[in-house]
């Protein structure tokens, strides 16, 4: 089991999940992180702590896109343990619907 990001991190990578990751397994892209699914161990703690509900456990019913998408990621994009300022526009982004579609970009973010 892990734990998987999902759509709306996009565009809103507000950041609070990397802090609190006992095993800093968050990977940064432009513009949302992922889960590295062999790295988490499951505890949980990152869940409560995204504003935007983003993060679920992938016990979930429809996340198998997004299990893939951080796995594939996860491999990819840099290493994130350190929290940034999200971007000032982030709060217009909550909810939208299709973001993946619209906003995904597969360039790797800054890291730490
Ligand atoms: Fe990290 Fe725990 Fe969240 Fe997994 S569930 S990503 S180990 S904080
Ligand atoms: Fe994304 Fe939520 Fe973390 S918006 S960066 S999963 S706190």
């Amino acid at each position: 089991m892990t734990y998987v990001v999902t759509e709306n991190c996009i565009k809103c990578k507000t950041m609070d999940c990397v802090e609190v990751c006992p095993v800093d397994c968050f990977y940064e892209g432009e513009n949302m992180l992922v889960i590295h699914p062999d790295e988490c161990i499951d505890c949980s703690v990152c869940e409560p702590e995204c504003p935007v509900d983003a993060i679920f456990p992938d016990t979930a019913p429809g996340l198998e896109r997004w299990l893939k998408l951080n796995g594939e990621f996860a491999v990819a994009w840099p290493n994130v343990t350190t929290r940034r300022e999200p971007a000032a526009d982030f709060k217009q982004f909550i909810g939208v619907p299709g973001k993946f579609e619209k906003y995904f970009s597969p360039n790797p973010g800054q890291g730490d």
